[in-house]
């Protein structure tokens, strides 16, 4: 979440604080704080998107198999060989773009080191970087510690909750000027579920032509998509392979969260600053999981099918769950949270509502507010991840049955 700059508590001898601005304008993520509290309070972790059931069998083993191989050492800085090769051959099968696995990929520790490593490569002091809120909490803070700032413009709920969030044109259009230098686009959207529609990407590849900017496109939930919905990469857009840092990642596709591997695909030259900065954060990601995220990669179309439909089914347990228990709940098309109007309960606000819940009720949601720069827009909002076993979900309906009504 992002805040107002306080003064510092410990003194510098200069006088000045120790703690730096950049630091002191964020405070830790709400989301992996609710987990902190899920186990604390011995709750339901429906707060943090990570899968409570096993990852695929077979990229255990490769990645088991790797390690007994002694691939226990820095891989290439920006990716195994093996990794980059899968991604350019799926990125070619799935969205048809040619990528060099050679100049164009850099593999980082998950999405979230690619995402700031892209922001650290293009930004400058006074550039302004455009975001869509509610936004996945990390980008907030990111463009505040690339230096950036960040113009949000809102995704609106729908009066109607099975219709699509959606963004006004004049107020997209507003957001752009000389200084805007990026715009993030999560697609399919977390924590919305918006997935992004043909004409709302054509928009924006207008205003980014128009503007000289660049599209840095957070895809992790490519392949969870429902009824129908088609998963569009910018960079296919006429004129944005040259102007899109694709970001993708294994986390959410294998679930495998805590593996830590992830990559932005973007132009030589972008690649190349990318690299750079990506090498000296965190030099590289583990080396055995990008093997084993060679093999992820290469799964048969049936795994992406399964993956889909185990989560159309889970989305369907836990939406007429919430239903039940009072919540509005806005209909998702892609990724893997529900996101609820909590107004027929009785609380004054988002916060005090998920304190209720994760303490006496034992669910761990996230409050909506954390996901807005404005934190009223989401005081009458909650999230809820649906990537749990169907015994999780069962028993954390049984439990918010419990929450009263207004
Ligand atoms: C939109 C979005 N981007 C990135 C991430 C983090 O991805 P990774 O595990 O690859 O760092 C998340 C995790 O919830 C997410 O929702």
């Amino acid at each position: 979440m992002v805040r107002k700059p306080r003064p510092a508590t410990l003194p510098h001898a200069s006088g000045k604080p120790l703690i730096s601005e950049k630091a002191e304008r964020f405070t830790e993520s709400v989301i992996r704080d609710m987990t902190r509290q899920a186990h604390l309070y011995g709750a339901i972790n429906l707060a943090q998107g990570f899968p409570d059931f096993p990852a695929p069998a077979e990229i255990k083993r490769a990645a088991q198999e790797a390690i007994a191989a002694d691939v226990n050492q820095y891989a290439i800085t920006w990716g195994a060989k093996s990794l980059r090769h899968a991604i350019a051959a799926k990125m070619k099968k799935w969205q048809g773009l040619e990528i060099d696995p050679e100049a164009e990929i850099t593999v980082c520790c998950g999405s979230t080191e690619a995402m700031i490593a892209s922001l650290l490569a293009i930004t400058n002091a006074g550039d302004e970087i455009v975001v869509f809120e509610p936004f996945y909490e990390n980008y907030g803070p990111d463009a505040i510690l690339s230096g950036a700032r960040p113009r949000f413009v809102t995704l609106h709920p729908p009066a109607d909750p099975a219709e699509e969030w959606r963004f006004d044109e004049r107020e997209l259009r507003a957001a752009f000027g000389p200084r805007t230098k990026a715009i993030i686009l999560n697609t399919p959207n977390n924590p919305t579920g918006k997935v992004f529609t043909r004409a709302e990407l054509e928009f924006i590849r207008e205003l980014c032509v128009e503007f000289g900017a660049l599209a840095i496109t957070d895809e992790i939930y490519e392949h969870i998509l429902y009824d129908g919905a088609r998963h569009l990469s910018m960079a296919t857009l006429h004129g944005m392979r040259e102007r899109t840092i694709t970001i993708n990642g294994m986390s959410k596709t294998y679930s495998v969260t805590g593996w830590r591997v992830g990559w932005a695909v973007a132009t030589p030259v972008l690649t190349n600053a990318i690299r750079k900065v990506h090498d000296f954060l965190t030099v590289g990601a583990p080396a055995p999981l990008q093997e084993a995220g060679a093999t992820a990669l290469s799964l048969p179309d049936s795994y992406y099918e399964g993956l889909a439909t185990a989560y159309r089914a889970r989305r369907d347990r836990l939406l007429p769950a919430l239903r039940q228990a009072g919540f509005k709940t806005f209909v998702p098309r892609g990724a893997y949270y529900i996101m609820t109007d909590i107004g027929g309960f009785d609380f004054p606000d988002d916060v005090s509502f998920a304190q209720h819940l994760v303490k006496d009720i034992g669910v761990a949601a996230v409050p909506g507010s954390s996901f807005y720069s404005r934190p009223e827009l989401g005081a009458r909002q909650a999230r809820f991840a649906f990537c749990k076993t169907d015994a999780t979900l069962d028993e954390a309906a049984r439990r918010l049955r419990q929450v009263k009504k207004a």
